[in-house]
């Protein structure tokens, strides 16, 4: 059997042809989310698009999500406001974490920066393990937020 560390350099492979033959932003998150889910099964994979001073929820896998998550809320809010990505290894020690689904124990939360430097996209991923989230995961989720920013450095929520 694969380990986590050889499913993510397939799945990062198949993330770049995917952005390599496709132009619009949806389609390529929407696509991801579902490369991710197969690749590496998890609970819940998401984006969240910042928009005002909310995240409102975008593609996604898995059960229905909260719509909105206010500026320094939850783990997502935190990751926007910190300018960073997080590893939260058991939700249940986070205060002020967001549950969508009580099934979700550990979450791991990515930023795609725009030209600018600033957040415009979230990548969320929540597991039903505690401590299923390593500096690996942490790693190769980056390499596929990077992929996107370049993608579509010029993106503006503006525009939606
Ligand atoms: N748990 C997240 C909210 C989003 S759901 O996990 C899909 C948070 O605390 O920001």
């Amino acid at each position: 059997m694969m380990n986590r560390k050889a499913k993510y350099i397939e799945l990062v492979n198949q993330v770049k042809s995917f952005l390599d033959g496709e132009d619009d932003l949806i389609a390529n998150l929407s696509n991801i989310s579902s490369l991710i889910k197969t690749h590496l099964g998890f609970l819940w994979i998401g984006w969240y698009f910042v928009k005002d001073k909310q995240l409102v929820l975008g593609p996604f896998q898995g059960d229905v999500a909260c719509t909105r998550i206010p500026f320094g809320k939850g783990v997502c809010g935190t990751s926007w406001k910190e300018k960073k990505t997080i590893i939260v290894p058991d939700v249940s020690k986070f205060t002020g974490h967001i549950a969508c689904s009580s099934q979700s124990k550990a979450e791991i939360v990515a930023p795609v920066f725009d030209a600018k430097g600033e957040i415009m996209i979230l990548l969320d991923i929540d597991s039903a393990k505690v401590n299923d989230f390593s500096p690996v995961d942490k790693k190769y989720i980056e390499e596929i937020t990077h992929l996107i920013s370049q993608k579509h450095y010029f993106f503006l929520p503006v525009f939606f």
